[in-house]
């Protein structure tokens, strides 16, 4: 169990650190993140290392039984490396070379930055590869850097080569016959840079794609090194989660250890549980199993212009929703709030308080709750859902174009609004990646909200989910275009109008605010179109406009198509009916409101994110799993509190 978090002793006097210590301990922290920005401190100078001073904190933390997650500090090179070798500056797409001055200021394709890099993780390797304290191996922070320099296009055209083979394939792909974009030389392409109008949708959605793999090549070369340190420690790095998809997390899974993730709500109030959940259950779907939670705030959640923070209670409900959704624990940005620097008022474990405050006193408490769950869960494979939704990141990248027919396009929004209604129905639920092909079979529903990109692969995977008896609904702008963001042809959604049994002539996107009654009670926005059905029969009709009387939602045999942008209540609908009708029940019948419930094996997560005490109806007796009393058939759960539930026959003897 890792209960900790990114802990810089760089910034603090020695008896600072010493203070520190002690305090872990009295917090029950098992593990620290040490050295993510640490470069200037451990090469102040080009090849000359200083580890003396890392060396100290490594004995200290061991001597207090902390482990280490040691990380690689190539997410900020230093003032000397970027003065030494400007090329490797990373340059924006209108031209601008940006200056040091912050982190993440490197090219990664620039060859002296990924030579700085490989450097400093081999000497880190060979020193620490097999200190005692050494729990796992963090490479760089949270890759997802953009550069558009000469350095760049040069390694881009690298990776078109690969990709297209010919520059033919690569005309065909792009679709360079429009607007006069021919190539007939490999020189010509450049990254996509600031241009007169709009740029090619498929010439950014390969960009995308390379920064992707660009960025994996520099960690694997990282990896690489580190594993030959010492075969048996564990590599990662933090993948992000939130409103930025700079790389394709899943693809990158196979390529680490444990999924490592780092989630901040950007939303107070219910939505943080909301995104708390999605984030568990979309980490857990990347890595296919057990992951970490390698970074959230303590305290302060930075939302949309403005710090919130967490009452009391949340710190813990939070952590304790990402450890039953299969989060191996429960760490922090950061240990210690600093004095100074670009996030001197992010949040911490111990504020500028001090330990005397309540995110400390939270801390100790819910140190002693997860020492007392983590010999239990040691036994509990995560969380396995029945229902899931689809993730595509190319999809998010193709979605975030330019001339697309609406400007309220929104792939996070549309997947996060379909987990949204399986999470308030109670229903668990898990991601799975069609276009890596994975593999449906478990599932007894999916959801496929804004899948644009469906080469025949992905088509072939669902059609026959479906043809199995799966349950299966599809939401508008899915099936539409192939991996290189090429329309389908005869009606949309191309690429499953055969076994969704509906053809879709025209799109009509809906103005802001503007609301479209649908003919079952249901109201939409944002998005309705013409639908003809081919076979499929029609559950609800447009109400009102010019599409009164067309379909709007239609099912043919278990495959659902939902045409209209539904709202909250319209999905939710919806999702629980064809749960319902696919035998998924929910993991509790009945909760009260704002009570989550979450089942991982033989436990039973109850977390009551409402203001009132609720009384929980149980399926079975069981056991308190944090005290060892027995319960009966219901709990009581105070408001804001959480009960922790032995039961099910998952239970081991
Ligand atoms: C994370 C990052 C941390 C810190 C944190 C604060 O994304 O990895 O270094 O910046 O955000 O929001
Ligand atoms: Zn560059």
């Amino acid at each position: 169990m890792f209960f900790g978090g990114d802990y810089n002793p760089e910034q603090w006097p020695e008896e600072v650190q010493e203070a520190d210590v002690a305090l872990m301990r009295e917090a029950g922290v098992t593990a620290v993140t040490v050295g993510v920005f640490a470069w200037s401190h451990l090469e102040p100078v080009e090849g000359r290392y200083e580890f003396d001073w890392l060396d100290r904190v490594l004995d200290r933390l061991h001597a207090g039984g902390v482990k280490v997650v040691l990380a690689t500090p190539t997410a900020s090179p230093p003032p000397w490396f970027t003065a030494a070798h400007p090329e490797a500056l990373p340059v924006t797409a209108d031209g601008v070379r940006l200056t040091h001055g912050s982190r993440d200021t490197y090219c990664v394709s620039a060859p002296a930055y990924r030579d700085a890099a490989r450097n400093i993780a081999g000497e880190l390797g060979r020193r620490y590869a097999r200190h005692p304290a050494l729990a796992m191996w963090h490479v760089h922070n949270e890759y997802g850097t953009d550069c558009r320099c000469d350095l760049t296009a040069e390694a881009f055209r690298g990776w078109l080569r690969e990709r297209h083979g010919t520059l033919d394939a690569l005309n065909e792909a792009w679709t360079t016959a429009f607007w006069s974009q021919r190539y007939t030389d490999w020189a010509q392409i450049t990254p996509p840079r600031a241009t007169q109008y709009l740029p090619n949708p498929a010439h950014v959605l390969d960009f995308r794609r390379f920064l992707s793999d660009e960025m994996l090549g520099a960690y694997r070369e990282q990896r690489d090194l580190l594993r030959a340190g010492n075969p048996d420690v564990p590599i990662t790095t933090n993948f992000v989660q939130g409103g930025w998809v700079s790389v394709d997390h899943a693809r990158w899974a196979e390529s680490v250890d444990v999924v490592a993730v780092d989630h901040y709500p950007d939303s107070a109030g219910i939505g943080a549980e909301e995104e708390t959940a999605f984030a568990g259950d979309l980490a857990r779907g990347w890595g296919g199993g057990p992951w970490l939670l390698m970074e959230t705030a303590p305290n302060l959640i930075y939302t949309r212009g403005r710090m919130h923070a967490k009452e009391p209670g949340r710190l813990t409900r939070h952590s304790l929703g990402y450890v039953a959704r299969g989060s191996a624990g429960a760490m922090y940005f950061q240990w210690r709030q600093p004095r100074g620097g670009a996030e001197l008022f992010h949040s911490a474990l111990v504020p500028h308080a001090g330990p005397d405050s309540p995110v400390f006193r939270e801390a100790v408490r819910l140190g002693r709750t997860l020492a007392v769950l983590a010999p239990q869960l040691a036994e509990l494979a995560p969380p396995a859902a029945e229902v899931a939704v689809t993730w595509d990141a190319p999809s998010w990248w193709a979605l975030q174009g330019a001339g697309l027919p609406s400007a309220g396009i929104d792939y996070l929004a549309a997947v996060r609004q379909a987990h949204r209604a399986l999470f308030r129905s109670g229903i668990m639920t898990d991601f799975v990646f069609p276009a890596l092909g994975s593999d449906l079979s478990r599932y007894r529903m999916i959801v496929v909200p804004h899948l644009y990109l469906a080469p025949p692969e992905v088509a072939a995977l669902l059609r026959d989910f479906v043809a199995s008896g799966g349950h299966l609904v599809v939401g508008h702008l899915s099936g539409i275009a192939d991996a290189c963001a090429r329309v389908g042809l005869g009606g949309y959604p191309a690429a499953f109008r055969d076994f969704l049994g509906v053809r879709v002539t025209e799109w009509h996107p809906v103005d802001p605010g503007v609301a479209i009654a649908l003919d079952d009670g249901t109201t939409a926005f944002g998005w309705s179109e013409r639908v003809e059905t081919t076979g499929a029969t029609v559950v609800a009709r447009y109400a009102e406009g010019v599409l009164a009387g067309e379909p709007a939602v239609t099912r043919n045999g278990t495959a659902w198509y939902v045409s209209a942008g539904l709202d909250d209540a319209g999905w939710q609908r919806l999702l629980r009916s064809v749960a319902a009708e696919a035998g998924v029940a929910p993991v509790l019948e009945d909760p009260p409101p704002q009570l989550e419930a979450v089942r991982r094996g033989a436990l039973l997560f109850l977390l009551n994110h409402g203001a009132a005490e609720a009384v929980v109806p149980l399926p079975e007796p069981g056991t308190d799993a944090i005290t060892g009393n027995p319960v009966g058939r219901s709990v009581i759960v105070e408001a804001g509190g959480f009960r922790v539930i032995r039961n099910g026959q998952a239970a081991p003897v």
